[in-house]
C-alpha cells in the first residue's frame, strides 16, 4: 500500500488494501506436473511427448516450419539434463497465509513482547465492540491479564463481553482461520475490517507458549453455553480441535469470552495496555470497561472505566462500492460474481448512486444493450463500460455507512478522561470521500489546567474508534498536524516538529475502509483528501483555542498588574503622607482614589 497519494485522477480500487491474501505467493503446479519450458510438456509425460508427432513436443526434430513461425515455435532444450529452472521449480510451493504471518508476524503487531500484549488486547476488545453495536447491545466489556505462575513473561489474557456470542458452527473458523470474517466484504464502519484479528493473536499465543485458544460462547437463552479449545493448523490454515467442546453453565444469557495464553511484557505508559483502554474510554463514551491488571494486589477493586452515556452510536449503514472508486479488474469481478442477470440491472444493483436512468446512459455511452447477460460480456465490453462509468457524472457516495462520535460525546470523553485541562473543543467535520470511499473527521481538543505548556502536545490517534497507539510517525494524521502552522494558533512550534503547549489532541478518522499503511493497523494513510480533512478540522479546534488562549493571558496579564498596584499602592500612600505629612484618615483616602483611578484604566474593577 502506498503511503503517499496515489491518486492521480485514476480510478483505483475500493478494495485495494485487500492486497492483503494476494501478497501471499499461491502457486497450483503439484510437484509432478511441473512444466518443462523448453519442452512445453508436462515433464511426466516428456518421453512420450518426444515421440509424437503433433509438433507440441520436439520430436526427432521435425520442424513443421509451414505450422509455426521461427519465432513462435518452442526452442529445443539446450541440454536434456536438468535446467536450474527445474531445479527451482521443485521448490516452488503454495503457502498458507497462517505460515505467512506466522513468519512474518511484525506485520500484524506482534514485533515485541510489551506490543504483543497489546495487539492480543485490543483485537479482543475491538472484536467485542463491534460485536455489542451491531447487536445494539450496551457494551460491557471484561479484560483481566493474568501473570502465568512461574513461568517468566507469559501471561493469560482473557476479554469478555456481554454480546450476540457466535453461532457454534463459525466459532473454530473465527478464531482458528485467518482471513475468516464478517466485516471484508462490506462497505460499513466497524473497527475490524481484515478477519485477521483474533485468529493471529491465537496463533502468536500458540507459538509462544503451546496453549490453544479458549472460546466461551453462547447465543441466548435456551441455548448452550460452549467452552471450546482451538488450534490453528498454520500449514493449511485450518482449526484443529484438541478436545471436544464442553457444554457449561454460564451466568450469562449471551456473549463470548476469549482467552489467550501468551509470552509476553506487561508495562505500563506510552503505547501499553493501559493507554489503549483509557483512549478507547475517550473516543467510546458508551463503553463500560473493567479492567485486572497483572499486577493488580490480591483484593484490591479492578479499575473501571464508567459509560458516560447510555446511548449507543448511530449504526452505520452498509453500502455497495461507487462505481467512481472501482478498477477494471475488481468491475470485472464483480460482473462475474453478480447475482443480477442483466447488465442495467447489475449497475444499478451491485454500486451506490447508480438509477435505473443512469444505468442506462451509462450502457448507452458505452454502447452496450442495457437487456445484455453480465456474465457473457467480455473484456472489450468490460473496459468500453469502466470508461463509460468513469465518463458519467454520479452523486458523491451515500455517507450514513460512518457514525461518527460527534462534538458533544468528544468534549465529555475528554472530560472524563482528561481531568487536568480546563477548557475543551471538538470539531466533526461534514463528510468526505477518498478513492470512492466515504470518511470522516473529527477533532477534539483538551487544554490547559495542570497539562504541561514546556512540552510537546499530546496526540491521540484514532480510526474507526479505535486508538492507534504506534506508527505516529507514518500517519497522516501527525503528518496533518505538522502541517498546521500552530504560531498562529497561539502555540510555540520548532521547525518541523510538534508544536509546544498544553494541549492534548484526539483526531478520530472515521471511515467504512480506513487505508491502513499495514495489516496491524496502525497508522492511516497519507490520502490527499484525508489529509486536508484533517487538516481544516485541526485549523478549526486551532482557532477556538487561540481565542480561549488570548483571553486567557488577557487575563493572567491583568492579574500581574493587579498584583502590582496591592504590592506598590500602600508604599506609594506611606510616601506620601510622609512628603505632604497628610494624617493617617487623608492617606487611606489618597490610596483609595490611586487604586481606584488604577483599576477603572486597567479595567479591573
Ligand atoms: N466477541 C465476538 N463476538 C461476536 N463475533 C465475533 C467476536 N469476535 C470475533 N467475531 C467474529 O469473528 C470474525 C473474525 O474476527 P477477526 O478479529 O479475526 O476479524 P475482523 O474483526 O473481521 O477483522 P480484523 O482482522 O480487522 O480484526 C469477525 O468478523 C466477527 O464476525
Ligand atoms: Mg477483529
Amino acid at each position: 500500500m502506498n503511503d503517499e497519494n496515489p491518486d492521480d485522477g485514476r480510478q483505483t480500487s475500493l478494495f485495494a488494501d485487500a492486497d492483503v491474501p494476494r501478497r501471499v505467493l499461491i502457486k497450483e503446479q503439484r510437484r509432478d506436473e511441473v512444466v518443462d519450458p523448453t519442452a512445453g510438456t508436462p515433464r511426466k509425460g516428456r518421453r512420450k511427448a518426444r515421440s509424437a508427432p503433433d509438433g507440441n513436443g520436439d520430436a526427432g526434430g521435425a520442424d513443421d516450419a509451414s505450422a509455426e513461425s521461427p519465432a513462435t515455435r518452442p526452442r529445443k532444450p539446450a541440454a536434456r539434463g536438468k535446467t536450474k529452472a527445474h531445479e527451482l521449480a521443485e521448490k516452488q510451493r503454495e503457502i498458507s497465509v497462517s505460515e505467512f504471518f506466522a513468519k512474518n508476524r511484525h506485520l500484524l503487531g506482534f514485533d515485541s513482547k510489551r506490543k504483543a500484549l497489546l495487539t492480543t488486547v485490543k483485537e479482543a476488545v475491538d472484536n467485542a465492540l463491534d460485536a455489542c453495536e451491531e447487536a445494539e447491545i450496551l457494551p460491557d466489556v471484561t479484560v483481566r491479564i493474568e501473570p502465568v505462575p512461574k513461568v517468566e513473561d507469559r501471561f493469560r489474557v482473557i476479554v469478555g463481553d456481554n454480546g450476540p456470542g457466535i453461532v457454534p458452527e463459525q466459532i473454530d473458523n473465527v478464531f482458528a482461520r485467518l482471513l475468516y470474517g464478517s466485516k471484508f466484504h462490506r462497505l460499513r464502519q466497524s473497527r475490524g475490517q481484515q478477519g485477521i484479528g483474533i485468529s493471529a493473536a491465537g496463533m502468536y499465543g500458540q507459538m509462544t507458549t503451546g496453549a490453544p485458544t479458549i472460546i466461551k460462547s453462547r447465543i441466548g437463552k435456551g441455548h448452550d453455553a460452549l467452552d471450546v479449545a482451538l488450534r490453528i493448523d498454520t500449514s493449511k490454515n485450518m482449526p484443529v480441535k484438541p478436545r471436544p467442546p464442553k457444554v457449561f453453565e454460564w451466568d450469562r444469557e449471551h456473549g463470548t469470552e476469549v482467552t489467550i495464553e501468551l509470552e509476553a511484557e506487561f508495562r505500563r505508559g506510552k503505547g501499553s495496555v493501559d493507554d489503549y483502554l483509557g483512549q478507547v474510554a475517550i473516543a467510546n463514551p458508551h463503553v463500560q470497561m473493567t479492567y485486572w491488571p497483572p499486577d493488580l494486589a490480591p483484593g484490591a477493586p479492578p479499575t473501571v472505566y464508567e459509560r458516560a452515556t447510555k446511548s449507543l452510536p448511530v449504526q452505520a449503514r452498509e453500502i455497495q462500492p461507487h462505481p467512481h472508486g472501482v478498477e477494471l479488474g475488481f468491475l470485472m469481478k464483480m460482473m462475474k460474481d453478480t447475482e443480477s442477470t442483466r447488465l442495467a440491472a447489475f449497475l444499478h444493483a451491485d454500486f451506490s448512486r447508480v438509477s435505473t436512468r443512469v444505468a442506462r446512459d451509462i450502457c448507452a455511452k458505452a454502447r452496450l444493450d442495457p437487456a445484455a447477460r453480465v456474465k457473457s460480456l467480455g473484456h472489450e465490453a468490460a473496459e468500453a463500460l469502466y470508461k463509460a462509468i468513469n465518463d458519467t457524472k454520479l452523486m458523491a457516495p451515500p455517507t450514513d455507512c460512518v457514525s461518527p462520535i460527534g462534538e458533544d460525546l468528544i468534549r465529555k470523553g475528554l472530560q472524563k478522561e482528561i481531568g487536568e485541562a480546563d477548557f475543551f473543543v471538538s470539531r466533526t467535520r461534514a463528510p468526505a470521500v477518498y478513492r470512492g470511499n466515504p470518511f470522516q473527521i473529527e477533532v477534539g481538543c483538551a487544554l490547559g489546567g495542570s497539562l504541561p505548556a514546556d512540552e510537546p502536545v499530546r496526540l491521540m490517534r484514532f480510526a474507526n474508534r479505535v486508538p492507534l497507539l504506534y506508527q505516529g510517525g507514518g500517519c497522516a494524521i501527525t503528518k496533518a498536524l505538522l502541517d498546521v502552522d500552530w504560531r498562529s494558533y497561539g502555540l510555540s512550534q520548532p521547525k518541523d516538529s510538534m508544536p509546544v503547549g498544553p494541549v492534548i489532541f484526539m483526531v478520530h478518522v472515521a471511515s467504512a475502509w480506513v487505508p491502513f499503511t499495514s495489516e496491524s493497523k496502525e497508522a492511516v494513510a497519507s490520502y490527499l483528501e484525508i489529509l486536508k480533512e484533517i487538516k481544516l478540522a485541526l485549523q478549526e479546534c486551532g482557532r477556538q483555542m487561540q481565542i480561549h488562549l488570548r483571553r486567557r493571558a488577557r487575563i493572567e496579564d491583568e492579574l500581574k498588574k493587579r498584583g502590582y498596584i496591592d504590592k506598590y499602592i500602600p508604599h506609594i500612600g506611606e510616601a506620601l503622607q510622609e512628603m505632604l505629612g497628610l494624617k493617617e484618615p487623608e492617606k487611606e483616602q489618597v490610596v483609595s482614589k490611586l487604586r481606584e483611578t488604577l483599576e477603572k484604566s486597567r479595567k479591573l474593577g
